[in-house]
């Protein structure tokens, strides 16, 4: 049996609320992941909160609670409730203050300590603490306004805190070369190409050992020979990925779960996060002799009126604020379709609108109820058995064919946004195919004569509306993994046998799937017009 396709999203801070971009990296993944397992693939996609560290610290004290309160409350009333109305799909949801994840924590903490790999020096230089990470005087700009005369974070636009300790060191420096040979050997491991491009040049520079414990406060995971320093957060975090799965445990189960799916297939992170996870993580991992994960891939910023979306700039857009009036399909769609997977991206009103009514509305769901309705109408809602097959429905099947190939091709990329563009394709057809073949028309003529003075009968009717079906049917097994809601009601209104989840992607396009005397309904539509306000 093949390994299991294992995807990763960042786990998210639970200092705040979540907003349109941290789905964006959710739906994303959850996408991808049902891709594969609409290709019948054994997958297993993980996600969860980032709880420890100085930021969610501080938020909990402003509003005057305890961390652990603070976390658990975001985790229940936000984290874990996102999921739902972005309709995704996870396997587990990993939090950082769960016994699994600490325990396992101490032991790869352990093992490097014993490898040597861990060593007391001092630090001292500027920490951003939205970003949770030690910066170099280069990383840093002058602040304005109120912060004159201050050096900032480029990030967070706000003063970085200096900091002098006594800390615990990680041997980074060393790996630098094997690093290099890393993204030389495997150049698919930091994806896209810029991603990969930008980290390489980072590498060159030569790599500092890294600071990896903060004693100055207590809100993390102690270290296990120290209890006076905690981990520092970033540390804690990435090990997520493994100890998620079982790394560190004394559970036989959850050891046999680690070998099975071990290492991860990708990492899917945002750009911001690239370095620790495309240099720290795994030179973390070669430190401690395990196996390394076969990708990490960098999407773009979500961007509002030009500038990353954030909470702190007041940008924040929260999910529902958008799925409340366009739904979680039409939502999951417009951020895949609209921006280009790997680059950065704007979010506006307008433009949702106009690709919510434009594709999805007028697009695809008027396709689907306009079929339906004719099936409905002039054979009583019962599949026909198609008539004789012209040039046209052969096209109409290529194109199906077509879809599926390169959709396929353009997962494997990751390029999600050109998988989706693809498909449309099939749906572009499917209508140009209906307005060619007007089965209204042929509806008119049957049992009237032709020219020839034979009387037609209604199988070029038939062929049309049945190919037309076949095309949905293909559309909502392509769709399905963006899109789930309306490709199972889709599904239905089809009357297609099986299960959705259960047809392969490679067979999506087998025309012929749908026999004669099938129901056919129309039910609602799809994706309602939205009424200009
Ligand atoms: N806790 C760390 C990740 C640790 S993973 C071992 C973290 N958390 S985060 O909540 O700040 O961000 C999580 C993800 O949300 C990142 O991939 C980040 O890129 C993404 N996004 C947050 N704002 C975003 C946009 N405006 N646009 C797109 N994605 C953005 O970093």
């Amino acid at each position: 049996m093949s390994k299991p396709f294992y995807l990763t999203t960042p786990i998210y801070y639970v200092n705040d609320a979540p907003h349109i971009g941290h789905a964006y990296t959710t739906i994303a993944a959850d996408v991808i992941t049902r891709w594969h397992r609409q290709r019948q693939e054994e997958v297993w996609l993980l996600t969860g909160t980032d709880e420890h560290g100085e930021k969610v610290m501080r938020t909990a004290e402003a509003n005057g609670v305890s961390p652990k309160e603070w976390a658990d409350r975001l985790v229940e009333t936000a984290w874990k409730p996102v999921l739902d109305t972005l309709d995704a799909r996870v396997d587990d949801f990993i939090r950082t203050t769960e016994p699994r994840h600490v325990t396992a924590v101490a032991r790869f903490l352990n093992s490097l300590h014993d490898k040597g790999e861990i060593y007391e020096g001092a630090y001292e230089g500027p920490y951003c603490i939205g970003c949770e990470e030690y910066k170099l005087p280069g990383d840093l700009i002058d602040g304005t306004g109120e912060y004159e005369g201050q050096k900032c974070c480029a990030i967070h636009l706000y003063p970085v805190e200096m900091i002098a300790e006594q800390n615990y060191f990680f041997r980074m420096s060393a790996y630098a070369e094997r690093l290099l040979e890393l993204y030389e050997t495997q150049p698919d491991f930091v994806q896209p190409a810029s991603a990969r491009n930008e980290v390489i040049g980072f590498v060159k520079q030569g790599l500092q050992d890294l600071s990896i414990s903060r004693s100055t406060f207590d809100w993390g995971v102690p270290i296990p020979w120290d209890s006076s320093h905690v981990l520092y957060v970033w540390f804690d975090a990435l090990l997520n990925y493994m100890t998620a799965v079982g790394y560190g445990s004394d559970d036989e189960a959850e050891r046999a779960k680690f070998a099975r799916l071990w290492p991860a297939n990708v990492h899917l992170v945002g750009k911001d996060i690239l370095r620790f996870h495309a240099v720290i993580w795994p030179a973390m991992l070669m430190a401690a002799g395990l196996p390394l994960p076969s990708q990490v891939f960098a999407h773009g910023w979500l961007l509002v009126g030009g500038e990353k979306m954030s909470k702190t700039r007041l940008t924040g857009i929260a999910p529902a604020d958008i799925i409340d009036t366009f739904g979680s399909d039409a939502y999951r769609y417009y951020f895949m379709r609209s921006i280009t997977f790997g680059g950065d991206g704007s979010f506006s009103w307008e433009d949702m609108v106009s690709r919510y009514n434009g594709e999805l509305a007028n697009g695809l769901g008027n396709l689907a109820s306009r079929v339906a309705a004719m099936i409905g109408k002039y054979f009583g809602g019962v599949l026909p058995t198609p008539g004789e097959v012209t040039d046209r429905e052969r096209s109409l099947a290529a194109a199906a064919a077509k879809a599926v190939t390169d959709a396929e091709t353009a997962l494997d990329r990751l390029a999600i946004h050109d998988a989706l563009a693809s498909v449309w394709h099939l749906v572009d057809a499917a209508n140009l195919y209906v307005t060619e073949t007007q089965p209204w028309k042929l509806a008119k003529e049957a049992g009237q004569l032709d020219e020839d003075g034979q009387g037609v009968d209604g199988s070029a009717l038939a062929t049309s509306l049945v190919y037309a079906a076949e095309a949905l049917r293909s559309l909502a097994v392509l769709l399905n993994p963006v899109m789930p809601k309306a490709c199972a009601r889709l599904w239905e209104m089809l009357g297609a046998s099986g299960s959705l989840q259960e047809q392969p992607v490679t067979s999506a396009a087998t025309f012929g799937a749908l026999p004669a005397g099938t129901a056919v309904t129309k039910g609602d539509a799809l994706f309602p017009r939205l009424i200009e306000e």
